[in-house]
């Protein structure tokens, strides 16, 4: 049998990387099962009852406030993206609506990055650590592969507009749930309309179904063009491979290749 020994801090370390941990929330670690811990029958017994003025002190663990049920925060996410006139307004309102779950754990709302200008707009799915800790889209390693897939058909991010559909990093960078992206559609929606592009760009499969209100896969749904009303007018619309997916598969990036052939022919036509 091998010795039990307690693990270095390194494999500590590795272990929760691997476990997704890739942030620190507070400077002291917090032992939660201390916390938990509940107080045995002996101790309720002996424990004094409280006096009347225990009990209109506030407790120093505030209960959290109830989530909005996910119905009403779609529609006040709808009533809030409406309210938007310009794109100023619509970060400022973004910042300040707690409607979506994942903001409580985000560093930063990752609002947009580019030319507001641009004819074409391009939408991820959601921030990854280094979005959060610098505020703006695909700015890691998938934002340099798309930085180098633009610069190929001579775009770049003053040509473009770029954003995602949900504006909070999801912890431990997993997929938005469905329920998170259709509460954050209403601010990207109103996003495109504002922007007005010619050209969106879906990266991604969660990107093209939730903008195009499609079901099948990205490997169906890329490369083929669609219409899309931004609210002012009908615009094309394609899907691609994700950045982050091609790093991982780059024998995928042919057909991402293919696809930003495409919207260079459309953006000439
Ligand atoms: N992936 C995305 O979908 N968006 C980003 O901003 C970064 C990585």
């Amino acid at each position: 049998m091998t010795p039990a020994h307690d693990p270095t801090p390194r494999q500590l370390l590795d272990f929760y990387v691997e476990a997704g941990v890739d942030a620190l929330v507070g400077e002291e670690p917090v032992d939660r099962f201390a916390a938990v811990d509940e107080p045995s029958p002996a101790r309720i017994a002996r424990a004094p009852l409280p006096t009347p003025a225990d009990t209109t002190r506030p407790s120093p663990v505030a209960p959290a406030a109830a989530p909005q049920a996910p119905d009403e925060a779609i529609m006040a996410a709808r009533e809030a993206a409406r309210n938007a006139g310009t794109l100023d307004d619509l970060r400022a309102i973004l910042e300040k609506f707690d409607g979506c779950a994942l903001k409580a754990s985000a560093t930063r709302t990752v609002f947009a990055d580019g030319n507001p200008q641009a004819k074409v707009m391009l939408v991820g799915e959601a921030p990854g650590r280094d979005e959060d800790i610098e505020g703006l889209p695909f700015v890691g390693r998938s934002g340099k592969l798309l930085d180098r897939m633009l610069a190929a058909i001579g775009l770049d991010r003053t040509s473009v507009y770029i954003a995602n559909i949900v504006p909070w990093r999801p912890p431990g960078n997993r997929t938005p749930t469905p329920q998170e992206s259709q509460i954050c559609l209403p601010f990207v929606l109103r996003q495109i309309e504002l922007v007005d592009p010619d050209i969106l760009i879906c990266l991604g499969g969660p990107s093209a179904q939730t903008l195009l209100g499609i079901k099948d896969g990205i490997t169906k749904t890329r490369g083929r063009w669609f219409t899309f009303n931004t609210g002012k007018r009908d615009i094309r619309a394609i899907a691609t491979f994700h950045p982050a997916f091609l790093l991982r598969s780059p024998l995928q990036k042919r057909f991402a290749w293919r696809d930003f052939l495409g919207v260079k022919k459309a953006l000439a036509e």
